[in-house]
């Protein structure tokens, strides 16, 4: 693994070692050791042309606790608004030292060609681009995901994956690059998934990939499902004719609080409610809701961290978890 560009081309063993060493990562950090050596002289550039607060934080976050150094770059307030080109920008950095670029762009397929046209020789990760795809946010809920699924049937987490697991992706699938990553993301590790949407936030093509479709929320739940991942509706993408009135919305696939108590009426004592944030309170999710004891928003938060270490950290330390020096459970 050279880059973490998607997660539609991410093979098993590699979603699988970055859930394990994230594990390890989690281990780490449970115990308060606030820093490892893994990748002291090592520098990551986060480049984002659009907004963050969780991914950005984040990977700042990961790549100190690995004792990186770490350039961030606003295309806010950047000469970018001069309009210097994407490629002019990335050799720019590089030619600051960076050893791995961790990118967010507006453009779909933007990181792949920062990683595939030789204009940098850095690792190249995918934080996000246009409506494609956002890898480590589906790594992370697959992590928080594994774990639930894990303690529930009495067996480690480490190793597992996710064969089983039913798992509803409800709202604005249209948009969501979250959606896409978690679809082929689940796939491989051998969950199920309904997407559950209106007809008119779902793309052309969905009866092509590997899920069920759904308009209908109350019908899926009552199917059965192990995990609910409600997605942001993204009103900056939105255009108007796509979306049915905020009220209609919020009645038919808002997970709102009836939705949260018929979770007890059927049965579904163990179900996770999951958001990948920013999110609409009162739109596309209640605040009884987020704030439920089923919800897993702020563990998705956390586990993103040690996720994005162990993401930098295999990128980064030449691949083999169990080979190198640099491991981190001999740091
Ligand atoms: N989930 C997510 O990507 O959040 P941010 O836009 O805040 O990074």
């Amino acid at each position: 693994m050279r880059h973490l560009l998607s997660t539609h081309d991410l093979a098993l063993s590699d979603a699988l070692a970055i859930l394990d060493t994230a594990e390890e990562m989690a281990a780490v950090t449970d115990r308060e050791v606030k820093k490892l050596p893994a990748l002291r002289g090592r520098t990551v550039v986060n480049l984002f042309f659009e907004d963050s607060t969780r991914t950005r934080i984040s990977f700042e976050a990961a790549a100190k606790r690995l004792s990186a150094d770490v350039i961030n770059f606003a295309a806010k307030g950047s000469s970018v608004s001069k309009g210097e080109s994407l490629k002019d920008t990335a050799q720019t950095l590089e030619a600051m030292s960076a050893d791995a670029v961790v990118v967010r762009h507006g453009a779909s397929g933007a990181p792949q060609q920062l990683a595939n046209s030789g204009w940098i020789d850095a690792v190249v990760i995918n934080a996000g681009d246009g409506t494609h795809e956002h890898p480590t946010q589906a790594l992370l809920d697959a992590f928080t995901m594994r774990r639930h699924w894990a303690k529930l049937h009495g067996v480690p987490s480490t190793g597992s994956d996710l064969r089983g697991m039913r798992v509803a992706i409800v709202g604005d699938v249209l948009h969501s690059r979250v959606a896409r990553s978690n679809v082929w993301l689940l796939k491989t590790l051998g969950a199920s998934v309904t997407l559950v949407a209106p007809p008119t936030l779902l793309p052309l093509g969905v009866r092509s990939w590997p899920v069920e479709v759904s308009y209908d929320l109350d019908r899926t739940l009552a199917a059965g499902v192990d995990a609910v991942m409600m997605l942001r509706v993204q009103g900056e993408r939105m255009n108007a004719a796509f979306f049915p009135s905020e009220r209609e919305y919020s009645r038919r696939w808002g997970f709102d609080d009836g939705r949260l108590a018929s979770l007890d009426t059927l049965g579904l004592k163990d179900t996770i409610v999951m958001h990948p944030g920013p999110m609409n309170r009162g739109l596309e999710i209640s605040s009884a809701a987020a704030d439920s004891p089923r919800s897993t928003v702020l563990e998705q938060v956390r586990n993103g961290v040690a996720v994005r270490m162990a993401a930098l950290y295999l990128l980064l330390s030449g691949g083999s978890r169990h080979s190198s020096e640099n491991h981190p459970a001999a740091s």
